[in-house]
This record gives structure tokens, C-alpha cells and sequence, in this order.
């Protein structure tokens, strides 16, 4: 490594902020849910990598991670379909002991202009991006109000941080199943925010803006496509999935154990209404 290189100073920050810490990524087979699982074992914590498809990215993340010193695993589920969240958070309490971070992060993309939008595109973004996060949310507190507080672990009884999107509050056209979810996801992370506080529960959401992941491929993958969504980030430049997985870090280790039902948006200045820089 060489010195002063942006991967000593990740290194550096994010060294065993969670260190002994048990966490659930959903969705981290790719994109920035692979980034967060990967910080997150960089930083201390041992790691459930789940997936629901693409069982040999999920086992490259799972092995990246062991090579930190801390213990990692993939398992396979939907996080839309209940009985399998059940059984994964059961697991990872057999497996693990217990859960002290979960980072509900799967979610999905089925866009169309909202008139020939179908129920089921609709449905299938809500049930993952939505439902999903609430089921992961609803059995992992079970647990962190089983176990409560260890003060050797952590100061809270228990993290969770919801990945959300800029279209948390950023209206999109042609996408109105996903900015419908999103906004969801606001709402739903601030209320049990305010509901599971007192019980030393921290909720909260990191909202992304434009990452470079497969997601979203076609608004970076040519220099026209790149230019025209670069004039939508003040900070002029496309954000990488380590990004997005470095915030997720800091919001759930004890170095921000005073934020309570935030969001931090990571998105380049997206949400400052870049439009009106010249106009207005
Ligand atoms: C979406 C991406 C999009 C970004 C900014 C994200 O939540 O998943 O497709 O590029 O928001 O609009």
C-alpha cells in the first residue's frame, strides 16, 4: 500500500469501528450492498452476506471478507418473503449468537411510465425495496431487545440503517413503483426510529445518489450518458459503491451513536436542486 493512498486512509478510518459486531447485509452480492459487507469485515464486524441470486459473487464477498481475520457466510433468501427472513435472522443467531447491525439494503429497479406500469412491477418494488426491509427490521429488533445492551459490544442495543435513495424525496418519472418505495423507506425508518429509541435502538437510512453499480449501468456506462448525468451532481463525479459503504460504517458504529432516525444523503450535492445553480 502506498502511503497516504485513499486505501490506507479507508483503512485507517474505518479500523475496527465494529470490531466483534454481528452484521446482516442484505443484498450484498454486488453493487453497494457488496461494498458495505466487504467495509463492514474490514472494520471488524462478521458478516452474513445475503443474496437472493448469484450464489458465486455472493462466495467472492464471503471469502474478501475472511480475509480480515473475521468470519463471514452467504445465505440465500428473499427478503420479501417472510418465513425465509425468518429463517435467516433464526440462523444467524445460531450461527453468530446474536445481531447487533442490520443494513437492509436489497432492492430493485422495474421502471416504466406509470401508465404502462404493470401491478406486478409495481408490487414486486414495493415488496422487496419496502416489505423487505420492514420484515429484515421486524426480526433483527426481536433479537436486539432479547439481548439489549452490551457495553463491551456497543453503546446501543442494536443498528439498523435502511438504504434508501436521493428518491426518498426526489420525485422520478418513469419510476414511480421505486420513488414510491424510497419515500417509503423514509418514513418507515424515522417511525420505528421514534418507536425503538427508548429501547436503545438506533434507526437510521444513508441515502445514495448516483452510484456506479449495475443498477443504474446505463445512465454512466457511455461518455453521453455519463456527461448528462454528471449535470445532475454538483461535485462532478459519479459515486463509487466504497461511498456509499463508508457512511454506512460510521452511521452504525458508536462514533455516531447520537444520530437517531437521520438520513445521510451520499449523493455529490444531488438533493441541492442542482437545476437551480443558473437559473431561478
Ligand atoms: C437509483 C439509480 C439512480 C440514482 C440517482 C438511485 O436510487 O437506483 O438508478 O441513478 O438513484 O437518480
Amino acid at each position: 500500500m502506498v502511503a497516504g493512498s485513499t486505501d490506507e486512509v479507508r483503512g485507517a478510518m474505518s479500523a475496527r469501528l465494529v470490531a466483534g459486531q454481528k452484521a446482516l447485509v442484505t443484498g450484498a452480492n454486488s453493487g453497494i450492498g457488496r461494498a458495505t459487507a466487504i467495509a463492514l469485515g474490514r472494520a471488524g464486524a462478521d458478516v452474513v452476506v445475503n443474496y437472493v441470486a448469484g450464489e458465486d459473487e455472493a462466495e467472492q464477498v464471503v471469502a474478501e471478507i475472511k480475509g480480515f481475520g473475521v468470519r463471514a457466510y452467504a445465505h440465500q433468501a428473499d427478503v420479501s418473503d417472510e418465513a425465509q427472513v425468518v429463517g435467516m435472522v433464526a440462523r444467524m443467531v445460531e450461527e453468530f449468537g446474536t445481531i447487533d447491525i442490520l443494513v437492509a439494503n436489497a432492492g430493485l429497479q422495474r421502471d416504466a411510465p406509470s401508465v404502462e406500469m404493470t401491478l406486478a412491477q409495481w408490487q414486486k418494488v414495493i415488496d422487496v425495496n419496502l416489505t423487505g426491509q420492514f420484515l429484515c427490521a421486524r426480526e433483527a429488533v426481536k433479537e436486539f431487545v432479547r439481548r439489549g445492551v452490551v457495553p463491551e459490544v456497543s453503546r446501543s442495543a442494536g443498528k439498523i440503517v435502511c438504504m434508501s435513495s436521493v428518491h426518498q424525496i426526489v420525485p422520478w418519472a418513469g419510476h414511480v413503483n421505486y420513488a414510491s418505495s424510497k419515500g417509503g423507506v423514509g418514513m418507515m425508518m424515522e417511525t420505528l426510529a421514534q418507536e425503538l429509541a427508548p429501547q436503545g435502538i438506533r434507526v437510521n437510512a444513508v441515502a445514495p445518489g448516483a452510484i456506479r453499480t449495475p443498477i443504474n449501468r446505463s445512465a454512466w456506462d457511455t461518455p453521453e450518458a455519463e456527461s448528462d448525468l454528471l449535470r445532475l451532481i454538483p461535485y462532478r463525479r459519479v459515486g463509487e459503491p466504497e461511498d456509499i459503504a463508508n457512511a454506512v460504517v460510521a452511521v452504525a458504529s458508536d462514533l455516531l451513536d447520537y444520530v437517531v432516525g437521520a438520513t445521510l444523503y451520499v449523493d455529490g450535492g444531488m438533493t441541492l436542486f442542482p437545476g437551480f445553480a443558473t437559473g431561478g
